[in-house]
């Protein structure tokens, strides 16, 4: 640019410019564009410019007005006659404002004083900073600029180089002369524009990274449509339970129901309902096929754990540790903590011989690696489990237990028609993934995370990562 230019050939001739508002007027440019110039010349290291911050007095509009026309006290002073006047005489001739506020300051400053009934001039003083600043004639305002000198890569001929080599600087040759621009690594990063992950993806990632440290095969999880046996009679859950109410659950009318269950095992989960058997006494209930038949949208992912535990039981092998994390429905009323869509996070372990210790054991393991090491656990009631607990853990942020999770050991009327081995126990536990997700990135209202209302930019703002906050 010119003033690229003017620069350059200014410190060539001279060892500094010692202030670059005297420099800018000298040459007639801009005192802002000569700013921008040394800002990059400088972050380029062409030149050394130093801060010159100076503060100095400038006219308000009212102070501009008097300078063009005078104040009123120097215009009453010079309506004043030599030979002095009346004030009444005085007054006649002048703008009645101009006269008051002329009068009051030249009496002040005692320009004019009254002698023999008439107005006299006296000696007119100087105007006091002081009385200007209080009349908001004048503000003080901070002027910035710089000294300037040469720095370590001046050349009076600046050129900017290439920021990046190319393959036809290499080709050429030509990359042994070039000289090639600095990276700034102060300046702003470009704004991303695509690819921005969701942070329910990112709690999920670090969920999975958990499950799979701790040696968890992730469960396919790709069907969210499953029949009422694998998400309720598979687990032991009545069919008068409420929870299958269509209050509760989306029910499917196409196709309404499944033709395909495994049928010695439905016979099995048929017989447990209605009169128990490992040691139970069931339900006492008529169980019916078509119920079980009615295919819905599942309501928890312990629909796909019954499904895998089903596989892993005829073709045993132990220990096993399964664990999912996929999207759930249930028929619900839409509020700031609950939506009819949302995903859960569940960890299964089946193993000879596992008691609620070990449950509890890798509850603790498994939250401490996401930060969360007070537990605590507070008995619960679930179809499919016995001992059921729910999981709070101490929320150093809000100051309280917060509940986290629900949990249990798989109850044998599960398990054993299933066809796993007497000695088999399952632990199991189930949690949401919103719930931590608004814990970790602050978010108070679901919807805001998770649905039709999610406002786009927050998802391409949030941060990549968190930094030092587990
Ligand atoms: N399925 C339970 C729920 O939806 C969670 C759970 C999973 C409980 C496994 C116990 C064992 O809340």
């Amino acid at each position: 640019s010119a003033e690229g230019q003017a620069v350059l050939d200014f410190l060539y001739e001279n060892d500094e410019i010692s202030n670059t508002g005297d420099f800018a007027s000298a040459a007639g440019i801009d005192h802002e564009l000569v700013v921008n110039v040394i800002k990059s010349f400088s972050a380029r290291r062409i030149v050394d410019a130093q801060d010159i911050k100076t503060e100095k007095y400038v006219l308000t509009d009212e102070g501009k007005s008097y300078a063009a026309d005078g104040s009123p006290e120097c215009r009453f002073f010079l309506a004043v006659p030599p030979e002095g006047i009346s004030p009444d005489a005085l007054q006649k001739k002048m703008d009645p404002a101009l006269y008051k506020i002329g009068r009051t300051q030249a009496f002040r400053n005692k320009w004019v004083g009254v002698e023999n009934s008439l107005l006299r001039r006296k000696a007119i003083g100087k105007d006091d900073i002081e009385d200007l600043k209080r009349r908001k004639l004048i503000i003080l305002k901070t002027w910035k600029g710089f000294s300037v000198r040469k720095g370590p890569e001046y050349t009076r001929d600046h050129k900017k180089g290439p920021t990046d080599i190319t393959r036809d600087h290499i080709l050429s040759g030509e990359w042994k002369n070039l000289k090639f621009n600095q990276f700034n690594c102060n300046a702003q990063g470009k704004y991303v524009e695509g690819g921005h992950l969701h942070p329910l993806l990112k709690v999920r990632e670090q969920f999975r990274k958990i499950f799979l440290e701790m040696g968890f095969e992730e469960m396919p999880t790709n069907n969210y449509v499953e029949s009422s046996f694998w998400n309720f009679d598979a687990l032991f859950q009545p069919q008068q339970h409420p929870a299958r109410d269509s209050h509760d659950t989306f029910f499917l009318k196409v196709p309404s129901t499944t033709k395909q269950l495994p049928e010695d095992y439905v016979e099995r989960v048929k017989n447990v309902h209605e009169s128990g058997g490992y040691g139970s006494k069931g339900y006492n209930y008529e169980w019916k096929r078509d119920e079980a038949e009615k295919n819905l949208l599942r309501t928890h992912t312990t629909a796909v754990s019954s499904r895998m535990l089903y596989l892993l039981a005829q073709k045993p092998s132990f220990p096993k540790r399964y664990f999912s994390i996929d999207r759930v429905f249930r028929n619900e009323a839409v509020d700031r903590t609950h939506l009819a869509e949302f995903h859960q996070i569940e960890g299964v372990i089946c193993d000879h011989g596992l008691s609620l210790a070990d449950l509890i054991k890798v509850l603790k393991d498994f939250f401490a690696r996401l930060g969360m090491s007070k537990l605590r656990f507070k008995p619960a009631y679930n179809p499919y489990t016995s001992p059921s607990m729910e999981i709070f853990s101490y929320h150093e942020g809000f100051k309280k237990w917060v509940e986290v999770g629900n949990s249990g050991m798989f109850r044998p009327e599960m398990l054993r028609p299933m066809g796993l081995p007497e000695d088999i126990t399952v632990i199991a536990w189930g949690l949401s993934l919103e719930r931590p997700t608004m814990i970790l990135y602050g978010y108070d209202n679901i919807r805001d995370l998770f649905g039709h209302k999610v406002n786009l930019k927050l998802i391409k703002e949030n941060q990549i990562c968190r930094l030092g906050i587990k």
